[in-house]
């Protein structure tokens, strides 16, 4: 069997400006991959590269020893910082669309037993976010919590098996973030999913994590700021090490490589 995501030797440039080189690594199904790093030095895009919406340069991205299709599909879901919702649809009508979008395309509408189903699984998924009693609320009268609850169930709609989540509590206050750690985790358990996580937050990436990368430049040129792509350059099995680091960690550290 080969691993469930192999990058080998991933570069990922635009134009002059090198953003990856020389990704090499492996990932097992049901790790829970976090990843830090300085703003601008890739991660994103290399969420994208695993979407499917973004391709590499150079080298090769596989899912189950195969390229990563071109475009995205039911067995990734996404979420962002930023809220990706209808601002005009309740929360399950949302998700409903979000299913139909799935099935149909931009134009979809579901009616009959299609839409009876859509419903069912909407509203199953939503219990399952903590979301059951905001089914008719519209996405302006919820918190930022819930808004990112919603997206999520929105990414777990096709039912994934790789949750890709950049900078997801990113904008949310502290004890809403503890509660969106504990649905991921639960999330994670119960749907066997192999997540990939872009976090600002070292803390979180400790507790959150099975495996911790840190992505930075090992080579850096001041006269030419793209001559050079940053690299996964620590690999960490965190795992229970990382509960206990997390406990341990002052709250307002942040990323040894971040520059504030
Ligand atoms: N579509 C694009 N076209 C050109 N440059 C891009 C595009 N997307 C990202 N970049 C550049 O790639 C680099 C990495 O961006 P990004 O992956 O968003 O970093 P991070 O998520 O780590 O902050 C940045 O220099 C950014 O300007
Ligand atoms: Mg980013």
């Amino acid at each position: 069997m080969p691993p469930m995501i192999q990058a080998k030797n991933l570069w990922k440039t635009y134009g002059e400006n090198v953003v990856l080189e020389g990704l090499n690594v492996t990932v097992e199904e049901g790790e829970f991959i976090t990843m830090v790093g300085t703003s601008g030095c890739g991660k994103s895009t290399f969420l994208n590269m695993l979407l499917g919406t973004q391709s590499c340069s150079k080298g090769e991205l596989l899912l189950d020893g195969q390229p990563i299709p071109a475009e995205p599909g039911p067995d990734r879901g996404i979420v962002f910082q930023q809220y990706s919702v209808f601002p005009h649809m309740t929360v399950l009508e949302n998700v409903m669309a979000a299913k139909a979008f799935a099935r149909k395309g931009l134009t979809g509408y579901l009616f009959g037993s299609a839409r009876r189903e859509a419903k069912e699984e909407a509203t199953a998924i939503l219990n399952q976010v903590g979301l059951s009693h905001a089914l008719n609320k519209y996405p302006h009268e919820l918190s930022g919590g819930m808004k990112q609850r919603l997206a999520i169930a929105q990414a777990l709609l096709g039912k994934p098996r790789i949750l890709l989540l950049d900078e997801p509590f990113g904008a949310l206050d502290p004890g809403i973030r503890a509660d969106m750690h504990e649905l991921v985790l639960n999330l994670w358990r119960e749907h066997k999913l192999t997540v990939f996580m872009v976090t600002h937050d070292l803390k979180e990436g400790f507790y959150l994590g099975t495996r911790l990368w840190v992505f930075d430049k090992l080579r850096q040129d001041p006269q030419a700021p793209g001559a050079y792509g940053a690299s996964i350059t620590y690999d960490l099995a965190v795992g229970q090490m990382g509960k206990k680091i997390y406990e341990e960690i002052d709250d307002n550290l942040r990323p040894v490589v971040e520059v504030v």
